[in-house]
């Protein structure tokens, strides 16, 4: 599947659109249209379900080293500028990025890739935005252009070394970069803070500077106290949240892969030290499991363990569940999910202060006069287990998702063409979304075969009766093999037809999205059939 066709659909069937659109759009941002807002909605929902509300706290789940209980919390967007300090975002948060002087483009220094070529006595660094066999053929492209020869000279470039990525390169004078004509118009890489910055209140000074979240992950850290206090949660338990997070992005790209605004499905699992490595093993399968569950081919979904170097310096391991979306080259993955092993690093920062790694140690970061760079609330967030009698401060595992990247590696997977009959009886391709029932957007269509004979009036009926329970559509308008080809392309599993054997004998056709098969069941069954399937 080509992503242009995906994208187009989206459009075309209102899943997403660029928001602003008729002002010439906004870069990073997107807007969830009719069928998109359903369609994200049942993410939510399945992640919610599945992780919150019907987590049974009596029994150990398969895979678990014990029963545990889950509860939620919805955090504001704008937190206390401590919070940021303390976790670390308002220090480390940064991409490094390049300026084009020429095109005044931007780019994310560790995105641009290129390869060094020599021609006519030169030698430079081709640069692109753009890896993989993209990016060879770009370069190609460029220098070309750059070194004035036709098709016919391409073999006086004689290219030295693969495509490498830039931040390899240290002379930047002889950097051709991705949209320039001339060289060396690429600046020093420098760093970029991600977090948007606005006001709170009237008086607008820097002392008023607060961000709007980065992640969600903050805020359950600074509620575990009140969650302890105000619940009878015990340890091992699971605060869960969902909600929009907001990072300036240098380059928001890949439809609504990297966006300024998207939003975050978190949860901060609360546990033992000594039991952590089980638990973070167990989260990671469990969340690659979901993945899985709700239709994603195993060959296109992966899960991958970092490497020592690549752990952040408080992790003690992290997993990512990556997908390979179909903007990625070849055997490129990119990532939907990232499983955290925190260890004690973000309750002892919100307590104590920002955390430095010495040595083996975490230990409060402080400045020249050796007191606290950032100043922690001071507030005790250990643990007291009143059966062992133990006090702690407990170990996190983070299990930390993109709704809008679920949402679009569903929409990807989902897109699926074959050949069936048109409205006509001939072969004709069919663009049909395969996604899982829990998150088709529309469950079923109930049309009447024609606008006649009463049986508009039947297809009402089961319309009127169905809608209370599931969302259904209801058409009457056109073909009907058309019908059944729009309610395709959006995903509905199941389209219901009321034709004249339902004036005879009562019964209707139902017709399933992916094998096309169609048998006939009681027009009042339809609702419990349905259910059934749906189900299933
Ligand atoms: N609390 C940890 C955390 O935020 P992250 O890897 O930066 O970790 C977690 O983000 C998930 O949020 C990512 O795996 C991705 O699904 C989603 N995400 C992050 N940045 C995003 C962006 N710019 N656009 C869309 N989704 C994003």
């Amino acid at each position: 599947m080509e992503m242009d066709q995906l994208v187009a659909l989206c459009k075309r069937r209102g899943f997403l659109f660029q928001s602003s659109e008729i002002y010439g759009g906004l870069q990073g941002f997107w807007d969830y249209g009719p069928l998109g807002v359903e369609l994200k909605r049942n993410v939510r929902e399945a992640w919610w379900h599945d992780m919150v509300t019907s987590h049974n706290e009596l029994e150990v789940p398969p895979g678990a080293p014990s029963a545990f209980e889950m509860v939620g919390l919805d955090c504001s967007i704008i937190m206390h500028s401590q919070v940021w300090k303390c976790s670390g975002h308002y220090d480390l948060f940064h991409d490094y990025m390049v300026d084009c002087r020429e095109s005044k483009r931007r780019y994310r220094f560790d995105q641009v890739c290129g390869r060094w070529v020599r021609c006519k006595g030169q030698r430079i660094f081709v640069a692109s935005d753009v890896a993989g066999d993209e990016g060879l053929e770009l370069t190609q492209h460029k220098a070309m252009k750059f070194f004035n020869l036709r098709g016919k000279d391409a073999d006086e470039l004689v290219w030295d070394g693969p495509l490498v990525l830039l931040t390899t390169v240290k002379e930047f004078q002889h950097v051709l970069g991705p949209d320039a004509k001339t060289l060396g118009t690429l600046t020093a890489p420098r760093e970029f803070n991600l977090m948007f910055k606005t006001i709170a209140g009237a008086l607008g000074g820097e002392e008023d500077a607060v961000f709007l979240r980065p992640e969600t992950a903050q805020g359950m850290f600074v509620n575990f106290k009140n969650v302890c206090d105000s619940t009878r949660v015990r340890i091992p338990f699971g605060i869960a949240q969902m909600g929009k997070s907001f990072r300036n992005e240098i380059t928001p790209r890949n439809f609504t892969f990297r966006s300024r605004e998207f939003e975050q499905m978190e949860i901060e699992f609360f546990c033992r030290p000594s039991t952590s490595p089980e638990w973070y093993r167990y989260w990671r399968d469990r969340r690659y499991q979901w993945y899985v569950s709700l239709g994603l081919a195993s060959e296109r979904l992966r899960l991958r363990d970092h490497e020592q170097e690549e752990l952040s310096h408080y992790s003690c391991g992290t997993a990512d569940i990556e997908y390979a979306f179909p903007f990625l080259s070849q055997g490129e993955f990119g990532e939907l999910e990232g499983v955290a092993h925190r260890g004690d690093f973000d309750l002892r920062s919100h307590s104590e202060g920002k955390l430095v790694r010495q040595g083996d140690q975490l230990v409060v970061e402080t400045d020249a006069e050796g007191r606290p760079r950032h100043r922690g609330s001071g507030k005790d967030l250990s643990y007291f287990d009143d059966q062992t009698k133990e006090r702690y401060i407990p170990h996190v595992i983070e299990p930390s998702a993109g709704a809008d990247r679920a949402t679009l590696a569903f929409l990807c997977e989902a897109y699926n063409e074959d050949e069936a009959p048109d409205e006509n009886g001939k072969p004709a391709k069919r663009v049909f979304l395969k996604l899982h029932p829990r998150l088709a957007p529309i469950k079923a269509a109930v049309f009447p075969l024609v606008k006649k004979d009463g049986m508009p009036e039947i297809a009402r009926e089961i319309y009127k009766a169905l809608k209370p329970l599931m969302p259904v559509f209801y058409d009457e308008k056109g073909a009907v093999g058309r019908r059944y080809r729009r309610q395709d392309e959006v995903g509905t599993p199941f389209c219901i037809t009321v034709d004249s054997q339902t004036l005879e004998d009562g019964t209707v056709t139902v017709r399933d999205r992916d094998t096309l098969q169609q048998w006939r069941i009681h027009k009042d069954e339809c609702a419990a059939d349905l259910r059934q399937r749906l189900m299933a």
